[in-house]
């Protein structure tokens, strides 16, 4: 259960357990509706269409994906700290779902085209060990899907002429048809970062 689901359950029974005086009032107050129709917002909000392109050359879109759940996380291939981690991360969840780990896919796409061409990306996905779909696409495209998911990226000067790029660490859990389940947080715990993916997968 998510935690807007729970909240709404609990608040649900306080409010309940206070009108007990009139279970029709109760029922007229119950407030889990409204939370289910928010979550469901926030949900639906999450995700939509976009075209990339793979390291092959190959154009990628939402239709592409269609069929099976993914985790889709946003960086460059330049980044120091998050994206190896996190990249290296989802290797090893995958590998520890044994078998079902095939039944999603990983997609890294790159929010630095300046740098990051799609061959270079193939490349730089080798490193993990582990089948990863690394997109990237034009600064219209990318503007496209940053929105989509709801994506920070910025780049940021640093000394000497370097830039680097600040981006959003979250990774989003997506279902077969493209539609929002949850996210992954770069510090969450394995225990419940597998239970999300069970759930994504069907397992
Ligand atoms: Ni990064």
């Amino acid at each position: 259960m998510n935690p807007v689901m729970k909240r709404g359950l609990r608040n649900g029974l306080i409010l309940s357990g206070a009108l007990s005086i009139g279970i029709a009032a109760s029922m007229a107050f119950w407030p889990q509706p409204a939370e289910n129709d928010a979550a469901q917002n926030y949900a639906s909000a999450i995700g939509g269409r976009f075209a990339l392109t793979d390291p092959k050359g190959r154009t990628v879109t939402n239709e592409t994906l269609k069929g099976k759940p993914f985790a889709i996380f946003f960086g460059f291939t330049r980044c120091p700290d998050v994206c190896p981690t996190t990249l290296a991360r989802m290797a090893d969840l995958r590998k520890k779902l044994g078998k079902d780990g095939d039944k999603f896919q990983i997609v890294f796409v790159s929010v630095d085209p300046e740098q990051d061409k799609p061959a270079d990306i193939g490349q730089y996905l080798t490193l993990f060990g582990t089948p990863i779909i690394g997109l990237t696409g034009t600064g219209e495209q990318l503007a496209q899907i940053k929105q989509a998911y709801r994506v920070y990226a910025k780049k940021v000067p640093l000394e000497g002429g370097d830039y680097t790029v600040d981006h959003t660490a979250t990774i989003y859990l997506m279902g077969p048809k493209g539609e929002f389940i949850s996210t992954v947080d770069a510090h969450e715990a394995d225990k419940p970062a597998l239970e999300k993916l069970r759930r994504v997968i069907g397992a």
